[in-house]
């Protein structure tokens, strides 16, 4: 079988997966794309050294070359998760060669595949996205809409040389690639009908706004410390873009807004045992396991960011960690069975703020407001304000 094969015959089942799957209930917006997923070589925008999970020292970030294992590099390309491109902006700074932090990647198909669907493009539709990356989402904008309607935005000048070239190889080198920093829209080729964004912000960039025609449509993976939102904003002729949330997404951020992350270590250090000790009744899951109760905390508790490791069999316990990195601020909840049964959970917490209260108040928020789902919150973006506010009934 030749490679060319293997790879026709991987990205069939690429797209017989994403028809198995509801996608969050965007399946029936997916199926316009489904020409362009099912045609555009997605191996080929991956680069030749992509990064794997280091199994035995999570989360560093290991590289594998498509020669030293080239059926592996394939199945990655047409797997189920998001490929990572490159660590640490290209200069990896883990011990080794290995990687610590993802800076870009070929997002997995299945939130490709929702963005695109809840992107709402149209024929003629001309679109500005943030993020190039390996490319593979301007090539399948380009195979639905045409190359010269697409304009792709990319910080890193190597990562957008690498798409320029896979681009022009598959066939869509009419799409206008610029280096350059995507927050500031790119003016020249503007008003857009759509602007998708492929790097999460917190502070949503008035320049998308500026440069989207009234009645156009921005797509954003929105961002705080504790979780991430899909939000569309509709563009009116005043300015001002309005609309809310679509969906769940958790990507890397835009360069400018990252926010510093790292190993609990970093923040706990060797002051555990001096923490205060309590016990509380709440289920540390109720206040990461849902995407309404998360949103909420997430709003109501800057700057606290989660870790969780669910009930292991081996070390007998489940842990959350809520850590704040710039106070150095932090709570660890145990729970010691598997289920949710265990009816008390020892908290630790130390530093200026504690975070496990204020984590606990915002839930508690959630519920005396009905348990309000994501899509109850609407985000307005208007030239010298942005808020996020929870619509009443
Ligand atoms: C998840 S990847 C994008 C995936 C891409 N759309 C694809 O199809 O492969 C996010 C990309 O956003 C880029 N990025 C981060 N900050 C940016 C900024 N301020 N302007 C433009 N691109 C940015 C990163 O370098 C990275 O390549």
């Amino acid at each position: 079988m030749t490679k060319y094969a293997d790879a026709a015959e991987l990205r069939a089942r690429m797209v017989d997966r994403l028809l198995a799957d509801d996608l969050a209930g965007w399946a029936a917006q997916v199926a316009p794309w489904l020409p362009a997923l099912a045609t555009v070589p997605r191996h080929e925008f991956i680069p030749d050294t992509v990064w794997i999970k280091n199994p035995r020292h999570w989360p560093t970030l290991l590289p594998l070359h498509r020669d030293d294992d080239p059926a592996r590099w394939l199945e990655l390309s047409y797997g189920a998760d998001a490929v990572i491109t490159q660590v640490d902006d290209g200069h990896p700074e883990g011990p080794g060669l290995a990687g610590a932090m993802q800076t870009s990647s070929a997002s997995a198909p299945d939130i490709v595949a929702v963005m695109l669907a809840a992107l709402d493009v149209h024929p003629g539709h001309r679109v500005l996205e943030v993020g190039t990356g390996t490319g593979y989402n301007a090539a399948l904008l380009a195979h639905r809409l045409g190359a010269e309607h697409i304009t792709s935005i990319e910080i890193d000048s190597s990562v957008a040389a690498q798409a320029r070239t896979a681009l022009f190889r598959a066939g869509y080198g009419d799409i206008c690639v610029v280096t350059g920093d995507g927050a500031l829209g790119y003016a020249p080729r503007a008003p857009y009908d759509r602007v998708i964004a492929t790097a999460a912000v917190h502070s949503i960039p008035y320049p998308w706004v500026a440069q989207t025609r009234p009645s156009g449509r921005i797509l954003l993976p929105w961002a705080n410390s504790y979780t991430g939102a899909l939000v569309a904003l509709t563009v009116d002729e005043h300015g001002t873009a309005r609309g809310g949330i679509v969906g769940e997404s958790s990507f890397m951020w835009l360069r400018p807004q990252r926010e510093r992350r790292g190993p609990v270590g970093d923040v706990v250090g060797d002051d555990e045992d001096r923490a205060a000790v309590h016990l509380t009744q709440l289920h540390p899951h109720s206040v990461v396991g849902d995407h309404g109760a998360r949103f909420a905390i997430g709003q109501r508790v800057p700057r606290c960011q989660w870790r969780y490791w669910p009930y292991d069999e081996q070390t007998g316990a489940g842990v959350l960690w809520l850590l704040d990195f710039r106070s150095r601020s932090w709570a660890k909840l145990t729970h010691i069975t598997p289920d949710a049964s265990d009816h008390e959970f020892r908290v630790h917490q130390d530093g200026p703020r504690r975070l496990w209260d204020e984590v606990h108040a915002a839930h508690q928020w959630w519920i005396d407001h009905g348990k309000p789902e994501p899509a109850r919150w609407c985000v307005t973006v208007s030239p010298h304000t942005q808020h996020i506010d929870l619509a009443s009934l």
